[in-house]
């Protein structure tokens, strides 16, 4: 008998209809909580430490948290951002020399477990939107709270991706397509880009390092001679770009803070991250903090050591990827560092950077681990499920079957290892607390799988009853999910939770 074909009834809407557990007063568990396990891999051993309240301090740690600001239904841009990370994609946010994807992953359990609900993710990229939507099919990657795309010329914000305007009408000033087209066009050189990467404000070409230098030398002066003010930049060693002066990943950046700071929400710390020439600028603009990653470009690299070798508040990590992102969010002391993923030692978190979110991105890890056989065995996860889940709480699986959790929860044997060795990751997007009751919060998220059949995503709903007088300690009452547009897995017993 398959998952939902043991459910017997019907359809609910409503995520927050069924909230409430029968009994009137839930029972308060540790989610994961077992004290026995030790090993620094252990995702009990790192809930126990968040959850336990046994422990007078981090009673303390979790009664502040609370109270704090990560309990609020947070209106995103009320407030200026904690932090604000502009990271390019490929080979700094993405290591295509991965196949694993083990430094995004930790990337991703930690921005949504501290820093989702009270900072901001920016992508800036190279890539066209087509492009960039094909490397999230690809990768494991969180949506972005706003997405730069084809080299600073696409500013867009949030999931649907709604396009800044006014960066348009900037950008047309003094520019002309057409010319950038047909002067460079007239170099044999230069091969033209594939057609999704010629954009309203950007011409592409490939051109090797061998005959790079003559054509950067000899393009200003040409189209200076045309009444164009453009733009040239080389990146990877193979891409040429044009684009109106205005453009690039540094004005694009500088936009943004300034429409930010107008606001008064300038962000309190920003961090740019790059790898190659087109991230250069981003280097640049006062008050950000940089990394390079430690597989940059030659071409970075030389820039870096021509313009900005004094500045301390650029650094070349010692790490790759976003395992660099990581270290320099520590270097520059910009918050915690850890992640969820390493298991570390939840005493370093500090009280306002503990979040409920951290409860289901550590359990969709541990479940990710149990559907490969990784690190949990059958028993401990099933035992960890059934004592953060009330004995009268409820799950509706998208297709729109609901369930006991608990009468969930025993279909799950067949799913155990059922992963091992094939490719199946997990991650948590978007999480956002409210609190809805006095005793109860409802996170909100996009809950998504890659697997060698694609990606499937569901918005998922968890209620959380927590105890007044046991603060940290949850009791999960309720999940509902919906397929993301899209994102519907082929058959609905391919979906578990
Ligand atoms: C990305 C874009 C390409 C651009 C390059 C460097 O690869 O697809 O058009 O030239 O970034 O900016
Ligand atoms: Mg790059």
């Amino acid at each position: 008998m398959t998952l939902i074909q043991r459910s017997i009834r019907p359809k609910s809407s409503d995520p927050v209809r069924c909230h409430r557990p029968a009994s009137s007063s839930p029972r308060v568990i540790y989610p994961f909580s077992s004290p026995r396990a030790t090993g620094a891999k252990d995702l009990s051993f790192f809930t126990y430490h968040l959850l336990r309240t046994e422990r007078p301090q981090l009673r303390i740690r979790c009664t502040h948290a609370m109270s704090s600001l990560a309990y609020k239904e947070m209106d995103r841009f009320s407030a200026p951002a904690r932090l604000m990370i502009v990271s390019d994609l490929d080979n700094t946010m993405v290591d295509h020399h991965d196949p694993e994807n083990t430094s995004l992953l930790r990337f991703n359990a930690m921005w949504e477990s501290i820093y989702r609900h009270n900072s901001l993710l920016v992508f800036s990229t190279g890539r066209s939107p087509t492009l960039y939507k094909q490397l999230r099919k690809e990768k494991p990657l969180l949506t972005p709270d706003i997405t730069i795309m084809s080299v600073g010329t696409e500013i867009t914000y949030g999931d649907s991706m709604v396009p800044d305007e006014g960066w348009e009408v900037v950008l047309n000033k003094a520019w002309n397509r057409n010319i950038a087209l047909e002067e460079a066009g007239k170099f044999p050189q230069l091969k033209l880009q594939p057609e999704t990467e010629q954009r309203p404000h950007k011409v592409s070409f490939y051109v090797d390092k061998g005959h790079a230098q003559e054509v950067l030398k000899s393009l200003p002066g040409i189209f200076k001679s045309r009444g164009l003010d453009v733009k040239i930049i080389y990146s990877g060693g193979i891409d040429l770009d044009i684009l109106p002066q205005g453009a690039g990943k540094g004005e694009a950046l500088s936009y943004l803070l300034k429409k930010f700071k107008e606001a008064g929400k300038l962000p309190l710390n920003t961090l740019a991250c790059g790898d190659s020439g087109n991230d250069a600028e981003l280097f640049s603009i006062s008050d950000v903090y940089g990394v390079m990653v430690s597989n940059a470009q030659e071409e970075l690299l030389q820039w870096h050591a021509e313009n900005a070798k004094g500045n301390s508040k650029i650094i070349h990590a010692t790490e790759r990827c976003a395992a660099g992102i990581i270290e320099a969010i520590a270097h520059f002391g910009l918050g915690p560092n850890i992640s969820p993923r390493d298991s570390l030692d939840l005493l370093s978190y500090k009280p306002e950077d503990i979040n409920p979110a951290i409860i289901l991105v550590t359990l969709y890890i541990a479940y990710e681990r149990w559907r490969q056989a990784a690190a949990e065995n059958y028993e401990s996860f099933i035992q960890s499920l059934k004592t953060i889940c009330h004995p009268s709480g409820t799950i509706i699986h998208p297709s729109g079957v609901e369930q006991s959790l608990h009468e969930w929860i025993d279909t799950l044997r067949p799913y155990y290892g059922d992963k091992q060795g094939k490719k199946f990751l997990v991650w948590v997007d978007r999480a956002f607390t409210s609190k809805i009751g006095s005793d109860t919060l409802l996170v909100k998220f996009d809950k998504w799988e890659l697997t060698d059949e694609g990606r499937n995503g569901c918005v998922t709903t968890f209620v959380l009853n927590s105890k007044p007088d046991s603060p940290g300690s949850f009791s999960l009452v309720h999940i509902h999910q919906t397929w993301l547009e899209g994102f519907a897995a082929s058959t609905d017993d391919a979906w578990i939770f």
